[in-house]
């Protein structure tokens, strides 16, 4: 079983290209409106509850990732691997923070299209493939997308939990990804002991949706 874990500001349907990735069931929730890392974990693990699940592998995509480690700190007994994608272990600068409240304040005025216009840019390089992004990121609603800024720039920093990962740990990163680089990535694979990572070529943040070829042959293998 691998659970989905999506990311911002998006939803399950990100993932549809994953669905052909064969051996496994996979469960992809829509994530609600939660206003922290830890209750978006409650919500992961009470997937995995209402299906009689003890263990998943737990896929996290940018914020997806971000609940991975929180499952990881709150209930490590559940996860038998991670696949970590596009994302990061720490927590928001001052700055991004601050980006985060800016940002909310938009959603407020002119809805989820002022953050959705001002990530599309960076979330995929081929232009052929963002409407149907942006057709995505246009089904959320505003109070997720304002409780998860919230919730993200509450995040703690999970530098420290790293050397505690001992679950294979797949980590895949879009060479191009400008939100979650490489070199986030790199530093990941050197904290978890028993991390593989795997470089898309010609990929942006959204990795597993720009070449999911080459991802879902790293997820399979
Ligand atoms: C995401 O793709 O989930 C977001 O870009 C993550 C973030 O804004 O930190």
């Amino acid at each position: 079983m691998i659970l989905w874990l999506h990311g911002f500001p998006l939803t399950s349907q990100i993932f549809e290209k994953q669905r052909a990735i064969r051996g496994f069931d996979h469960l992809m929730p829509e994530l609600p409106a939660l206003e922290s890392m830890d209750d978006y974990a409650r919500f992961a693990v009470s997937q995995l509850d209402a299906r009689g699940i003890e263990k998943a592998t737990i896929a996290g995509l940018s914020m997806g990732g971000y609940i991975c480690f929180a499952v990881w700190r709150l209930f490590p007994e559940r996860v038998n691997g991670l696949i970590l994608i596009d994302t990061r272990e720490t927590a928001d600068t001052d700055e991004a923070r601050k980006g985060r409240y800016d940002s909310i304040a938009k959603v407020e005025q002119e809805g989820v299209a002022a953050v959705a216009d001002a990530m599309l840019p960076k979330m995929v390089v081929a232009e052929e493939l963002k409407p149907r992004v942006r057709e995505i990121m246009m089904t959320t609603s505003p109070e997720y997308v304002k409780a998860a800024l919230r919730a993200m720039a509450t995040r703690p920093d999970s530098s420290s939990l790293l050397p505690s990962i001992d679950v294979p740990t797949l980590i895949i990163v879009g060479e191009e990804d400008k939100i979650t680089p490489p070199s986030d990535a790199e530093r990941m694979e050197s904290a978890i002991p028993n991390a593989r990572l795997v470089k898309i070529a010609g990929a942006g943040h959204l990795s597993n949706f720009e070449k999911p070829d080459e991802v879902n042959a790293a997820i399979g293998a």
